[in-house]
């Protein structure tokens, strides 16, 4: 058994913390020294039981940057809601009946309302435009409680790295950070300033730890190198942004003077060791081909837009399909053996041997 490589996370990503072990030893002592109930909790667990939807209502709602809007949730009656932490994310479903994680921006101390940042994205899957369309004050939404699957682990140095919109899940960090005396640094990357949502936010926590850094005062987007560059020596990375954006940072880690990364991606993760393989809609319907590049989940949209999705990556659930027949490749975290035997597959990660085809009930 290799004893020295971290376990996968929440999302099926390989963790890259070369001294997960040192850092683990830091999170348990931190999460002691604040206490409560949430935090005694592994924060990658899963919940063991299923807790009932919450009832939320926009209570506020307000333009950040270009094609950003926050909303404020509430509870119907204003009563406090679940706690969080830093990292987490929140499961909306949207009145269409979509499923979308936003990631809180806000205060954990703020056991009243919720906080989420929205970019429209018109070429998305449409949950973004629904939220920007339809979400404005007095609207209601249901929701899972928070759940974390990018926990700030509190580490004495820290450099926050966030790419667009992903300043969400870092703001709070950086305020848990601020709160705490903790030696941390912010640099928050975009097209333009007028795309970087909460700049006026960070600033007021420490104006000298948060740097801007748009593509059009500097001529492109910037390096891996350059981002850690920013990074104190030792200091543990937490990055939220793109796929390239994150892609660039993995690949310069080593040369850094950074000693841990944390991340969370937008969108998919990249598909490895792809082999080109076959869907078949029913015993009977078309079958539909899956190339290498590509997962069943986009093939399946083509021929039935309306099948739901949500993470693309596997862990939420949303994107569910039985399969009738055919050997599949598992690639989540979210499914029990159990449910796999029962035909239950993730078609958002999951794949199958070169030439197999997967006959699927959708
Ligand atoms: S979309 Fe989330 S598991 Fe497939």
């Amino acid at each position: 058994m290799d004893l020295l490589t971290p376990p996968p996370d929440l999302y099926g990503r390989p963790r890259a913390d070369r001294f997960l072990r040192g850092l683990t030893a830091i999170q348990d002592r931190y999460v002691q020294a604040l206490g409560g109930p949430l935090l005694r909790r592994s924060p990658r667990r899963p919940l063991s039981r299923p807790t009932p939807p919450l009832r939320l209502v926009v209570a506020a709602r307000r333009e950040l940057a270009a094609d950003v809007i926050e909303l404020s949730l509430t509870g119907p009656s204003g009563g406090q809601l679940p706690p969080w932490q830093p990292g987490a994310h929140l499961r909306l479903v949207l009145p269409s009946g979509r499923e979308r994680h936003y990631s809180l921006s806000g205060d954990p101390a703020d056991r009243r309302s919720y906080r989420i940042a929205v970019r429209k994205l018109p070429e998305g899957g449409g949950g973004s435009v629904e939220i920007h369309d339809t979400l404005h004050p007095g609207a209601r939404l249901t929701a899972r409680s928070p759940r974390n699957g990018f926990a700030f682990c509190a580490e004495p140095t820290v450099l926050l790295l966030a790419g667009g919109i992903g300043v969400t899940p870092l703001l709070p960090m950086a305020r848990e950070a601020q709160r705490h005396g903790l030696d941390w640094r912010l640099v928050h990357v975009g097209r333009s300033a007028d795309t970087l949502p909460y700049a006026d936010e960070l600033r007021a926590l420490d104006p000298h730890r948060v740097v801007l850094r748009t593509d059009d005062e500097h001529g492109g987007v910037p390096t891996g190198a350059e981002l850690l560059a920013h990074a104190p020596r030792g200091a543990a990375v937490y990055c939220c942004g793109p796929a390239p954006m994150l892609a660039a940072v993995q690949r310069a880690l080593d040369e850094s003077p950074a000693c841990a990364l944390h991340f969370e991606r937008f969108g998919a993760a990249p598909i490895t060791d792809g082999k080109p393989f076959a869907v078949r809609l029913g015993t009977d319907g078309p079958i539909l081909e899956v190339p290498a590049d590509r997962s069943a989940l986009d093939v399946l949209r083509e021929a039935r837009p309306d099948l739901p999705y949500s993470c693309h990556q596997g862990f939420c659930g949303t994107c569910e399909v039985r399969l009738r027949s055919g050997t599949p490749d598992h690639r989540d975290r979210r499914l029990t053996a159990e449910q796999r035997a029962a035909g239950a597959l993730l078609p958002c990660v999951s794949r199958a041997a070169e030439g197999e085809t997967l006959v699927l009930d959708v």
